[in-house]
């Protein structure tokens, strides 16, 4: 039953206590909404934030970075990590000019075909940016969904991860849901993955979703998701 309820219930909550002023947030430009995207890939929010700002006072647009030497690109992402991030970000700023004319493409499968551009933020994009209906699944969201729906296996698991995609495709808001609400959506399970639905001690007290989440339920919020077999 919670199938039917889950999205609505989740904008609601996003709406009442999730994040708003967020740096990439409240813009639908796709080069500042792709940049933080890659940036919160393998980086917490409270460390990309300077990061960010940085970055985009360096490069203000896609064609200043497509036209930046690989060098400076580097040298403004030292310290953020995981550096094949910045290779693929700048060889992405090249295609998006290059073969896009300097604007990004708006689909979800368009945009997964880029640099450093995989599904989960592919989706990312296309809500924030597009208002698109595609859905989002990193890590955060893949533990909400494992303890909510209980959700067993090991998400790095090929047969896992096709079931927690396919649990994800049908939680998504209707097709007419309106562009506020499907980024709404898409934030909420961002932002609960983050705030209360933490990996470590979860705080399903302020939970919406507390009254049918199996981990709750169950008291198995450490067991869930699975942790890779031995
Ligand atoms: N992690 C990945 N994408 C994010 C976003 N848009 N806001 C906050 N955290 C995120």
């Amino acid at each position: 039953a919670l199938q039917f309820a889950f999205a609505e219930r989740l904008i609601a909550w996003q709406r009442r206590h999730g994040r708003h002023d967020l740096p990439w947030q409240n813009t639908r430009d796709p080069y500042r909404i792709w940049l933080s995207e890659i940036m919160l890939q393998q980086t917490q929010v409270a460390t990309v934030i300077p990061y960010y700002a940085k970055f985009l006072a360096r490069f203000p647009d896609v064609a200043a970075l497509a036209a930046a030497p690989i060098d400076d690109v580097m040298a403004s992402w030292a310290g953020l990590g995981y550096y094949s991030r910045a290779r693929n970000l700048h060889r992405c700023a090249q295609v998006v000019v290059e073969q896009f004319g300097g604007a990004f493409p708006a689909t979800p499968d368009a945009l997964a075909q880029l640099p450093g551009i995989g599904r989960s933020t592919a989706a990312a994009i296309a809500s924030f940016a597009f208002g698109a209906r595609a859905t989002i699944l990193d890590g955060n969201v893949k533990r909400v969904l494992a303890r909510v729906f209980g959700v067993d296996g090991f998400p790095g698991e090929k047969r896992v991860e096709n079931a927690l995609w396919a649990l994800a495709e049908s939680l998504m808001p209707a097709a007419d849901a309106s562009d506020a609400d499907l980024s709404a959506y898409t934030q909420g399970l961002m932002d609960l993955g983050a705030t209360l639905c933490v990996r470590g001690k979860p705080d399903c007290a302020r939970c919406p979703f507390a009254e049918d989440c199996v981990a709750n339920a169950t008291g198995r919020q450490r067991e869930l998701p699975a942790a890779r077999p031995k």
